[in-house]
């Protein structure tokens, strides 16, 4: 019997929380490529995921309030606006951690509350369901945001950022808080710090001190994957260095998505929830690694030359035709079945589950590349040749990196392996060990030396 908001007030705060959320998407996947510490490389990942199927059920239910036009599309407030604007061009990891989840994540989260508790949940009970279940996400985010700002921000940095945080403050007071619930003040006043110049993306990846020699292309993982003469046990720890090497799919699937303008929101949803996958992918093979008592970045050498040559030889389109062409290549016999097999035949039960996973990843990831890339192009087998086209296109630098002076693309392969034969109380095999095979004069459009997949 309680009254709560009418249409128009309920259609005016669904707005904003999907502005919010939509805003949220695009901070983490336009910051995830040059953020450099790896855990929150996988946290913008996960996160963008669930913003952009939030921001998704908001569109669809504000389509049902008798809205059209919809008006998803425009700034609901120039506040809430520039308080967005200002987290995005946060200039350090620090700031982008304190903007992130020490304002809008708790913002949104006490929007959503408040909603859920005011409105009427008999006239509005669609409303109230999806803002029940985006607190369970929003609610896991804040949890982790807390961790990451006692983890990665110093009272130095709190105090450096005290006059910023105020202002943060005042930009949601301005604009009536997140939602709007409260009479705005100073309506359209717009004071800017970061954001004065509008934020650019970046796509050069940037990683942090555990990845040592991001240029290293010394381990050519599947010219020994593919060898029936090597042994099955020693190709998990390969597998588990190719799905950490993942990391880089993430790197280069976010700067299509920061660069891709004029798509329908299901583009992003679709395309995001892959770019998840290829981050849980990485982790999938980081805790091989440490299943395997491997201290990963003492042996392993995890470079990011495929994100850092796509990112910055070709265009958003091109980067799409080589990803969609890569993952083609791995579907056949020799793909992800393989790797399960493998997986399997090693005896090690999380080396098959993952591969069990990743190949089913891989079925779904073929069915966007099919919907959103292919459908562009307008037929498959132009769609291939394209990729194969953009591929060969790149180029790898395997030579020119060495020469400069950034890598000795040193085979780390045998200190791995000899780790693991200790941890394992077994005899390195001759043949195992002596594996040296780097990547120097692979073509640069075979698609085995791709991370992807
Ligand atoms: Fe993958
Ligand atoms: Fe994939």
């Amino acid at each position: 019997m309680r009254i709560g908001f009418s249409v128009d007030d309920a259609v005016s705060r669904l707005k904003r929380h999907h502005w919010t959320f939509r805003r949220l998407h695009g901070i983490f996947t336009n910051r995830l490529t040059s953020e450099p510490v790896y855990e929150l490389k996988m946290a913008f990942s996960l996160h963008a995921h669930y913003c952009a199927e939030h921001a998704a059920a908001w569109r669809e239910r504000v389509g049902e309030m008798r809205e059209p036009p919809l008006g998803l599309d425009t700034v609901p407030d120039a506040s809430l606006e520039v308080f967005l604007d200002e987290i995005l061009a946060a200039p350090d990891t620090a700031a982008l951690v304190v903007g992130i989840y020490g304002h809008a994540l708790p913002a949104l989260q006490a929007a959503l509350r408040n909603y859920a508790a005011e409105t009427n949940r008999l006239v509005d009970h669609p409303s109230f369901r999806i803002c029940r279940f985006a607190l369970v996400e929003v609610g896991e985010m804040v949890e982790y945001g807390a961790s990451a700002l006692k983890g990665l921000v110093t009272d130095a940095d709190r105090t450096r950022l005290s006059g910023w945080e105020t202002l943060l403050d005042r930009l949601l007071v301005q604009a009536g808080g997140l939602d709007g619930s409260a009479p705005p003040t100073e309506p359209g006043a717009t004071e800017r710090l970061f954001s004065r110049k509008a934020a650019q993306f970046d796509g050069t990846p940037k990683r942090d001190g555990r990845f040592l020699d991001p240029f290293n292309m010394g381990v050519h993982a599947e010219a020994f994957l593919y060898d029936p003469s090597m042994p099955p046990e020693p190709k998990t720890l390969m597998m588990y260095y190719k799905r950490l090497r993942e990391i880089d799919v993430p790197e280069m699937m976010a700067s299509i998505l920061a660069e891709t303008k004029d798509k329908p929101w299901s583009y992003m949803v679709d395309m995001t929830r892959q770019l998840w996958d290829e981050a849980r992918h990485a982790m999938m093979g980081e805790v091989g690694f440490v299943r395997a008592g491997i201290d990963w970045p003492r042996f392993v050498r995890v470079n990011w030359t495929w994100s850092l040559a796509l990112n910055t030889q070709l265009s958003p389109l091109e980067r799409h035709a080589v990803l969609y062409f890569i993952e083609q290549g791995l579907m056949p016999k020799t793909g992800k079945r393989f790797e399960w097999e493998v997986g399997v035949a090693s005896g090690d039960p999380f080396a098959a589950m993952i591969q069990d996973y990743d190949w089913a990843d891989e079925v779904l990831h073929a069915r966007i590349g099919r919907d959103w890339y292919v459908k562009q192009i307008g037929d498959p087998a132009q769609a291939v040749a394209y990729g194969d086209q953009c591929w060969s296109k790149v180029s790898l630098q395997w030579a020119h990196y060495r020469d400069k002076g950034l890598t000795r693309h040193e085979n780390w392969w045998p200190a791995l392996y000899s780790e693991w034969c200790r941890g394992q109380g077994r005899d390195p095999d001759p043949a195992v060990l002596a594996y040296d095979k780097s990547y120097e004069g692979a073509r640069a459009d075979l698609h085995e030396i791709s991370p992807s997949g």
